[in-house]
């Protein structure tokens, strides 16, 4: 043992420290990996059935201002559509359905259940052609904080 030179011992140690490190980067990959990724408006976070549910929510208590087909009207903006999707890019449908629920219907604001403010929200998501799914767009406020808005799709 007492024979080997400086180097032998060197190399053993580099090798040793080099193990270590690639160790750590494959536990932060798998770390990483393993965390939910965030959802958005692009992951079908309605249904159909949920969208044709607020439909007829949405034409009695906001189309006069909003417009037929969300495109806006003389005072009202449009609720779909790129200065929308501009207007709420990066916030979230909690943010989204909160604004709704405490200004809107303009004339008699939180004038309607959790329930039916969702499924206008479903509606509008349908009007702005974001993809439906399997799941409906749930009440609780804090779970609809997790889901993004997101004007273009993630690539
Ligand atoms: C009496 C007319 C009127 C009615 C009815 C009405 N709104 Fe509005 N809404 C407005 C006006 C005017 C604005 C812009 C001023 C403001 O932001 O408060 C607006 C703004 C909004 C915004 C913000 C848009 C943006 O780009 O940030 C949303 C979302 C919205 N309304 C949704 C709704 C929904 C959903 C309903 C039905 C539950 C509804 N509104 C009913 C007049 C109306």
């Amino acid at each position: 043992m007492q024979g080997l030179s400086p180097a032998g011992h060197c190399r053993p140690k580099g090798l040793h420290h080099f193990v270590i490190f690639v160790f750590l980067v494959v536990l932060s990959v798998v770390g990483s990996a393993q965390q939910p990724a965030p959802r958005s408006v692009w992951d079908g976070v309605y249904t159909a059935e949920q969208a044709r549910r607020g439909g007829p929510l949405y034409a009695q208590h906001c189309s006069s201002c909003h417009g037929t087909t969300f495109e806006g009207g003389e005072m009202a903006p449009p609720l779909a559509g790129g200065t929308f999707n501009a207007n709420w890019n990066g916030l979230s449908l909690g943010d989204l359905v909160e604004r709704i629920r405490i200004s809107m219907p303009q004339n008699s604001p939180n004038s309607l259940s959790r329930q039916q403010y969702v499924d206008i929200l479903a509606a509008m998501l349908g009007g702005g052609e974001f993809p439906q799914g399997s799941a409906e767009l749930p009440r609780e406020i804090d779970v609809l904080r997790q889901i993004a808005f997101e004007s273009m799709k993630r690539q």
